[in-house]
């Protein structure tokens, strides 16, 4: 025997599945934050660590409309200055598939490995359109060797 649902019930269900955001991202996310608050920070108190929560509502977060991916992160001063310098590790932002823009200006962004290292992250970030580093600690090589090879190319 089939059991009949009415379409309402039918069009909630579909809803919920595609609220929330992928849970992949919710971790990075999740890893980003720890990282920005690398020693003992407490800052992004609203991206809480919680199963229920949908992480496209987190301040700063933009998700496609349709499939819930992260498109675009605003995280300009997230890292504030009593934390110190913040080490780039642009391989927090591989799990983003679909991230168009980052913002990450105003962070007291410094290179701690090779520039290659860097460089190599950055370039996997393959649908980045926009990539914002300004007003960070970088040394000026540094800027102009990621500056040339990837932010003038957009
Ligand atoms: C988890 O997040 C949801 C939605 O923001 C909130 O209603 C709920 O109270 C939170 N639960 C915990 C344990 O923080
Ligand atoms: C950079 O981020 C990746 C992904 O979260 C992590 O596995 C790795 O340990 C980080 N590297 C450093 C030097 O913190």
């Amino acid at each position: 025997m089939f059991l009949r649902l009415p379409s309402w019930v039918i069009l909630a269900l579909a809803m919920s599945r595609c609220h929330g955001c992928l849970e992949a991202e919710r971790l990075a996310l999740l890893h980003i934050k720890a990282s920005i608050n690398h020693h003992n920070g407490n800052y992004l108190p609203k991206w809480e660590d919680n199963n229920s929560a949908d992480c496209c509502d987190w301040p700063g977060v933009e998700c496609h409309k349709a499939t819930r991916s992260v498109i675009a992160l605003d995280l300009v001063y997230k890292r504030k200055y009593d934390l110190g310098d913040w080490c780039l590790n642009a391989s927090l932002f591989h799990p983003f598939k679909s991230l168009t823009n980052l913002d990450l200006s105003l962070n007291q962004l410094v290179i701690c490995t090779d520039d290659e290292v860097v460089e190599n992250q950055l370039s996997k970030l393959r649908n980045l359109e926009v990539l914002d580093l300004s007003d960070n600690n970088f040394d000026s090589r540094v800027l102009l060797s990621i500056n040339a090879w990837h932010l003038l190319e957009f």
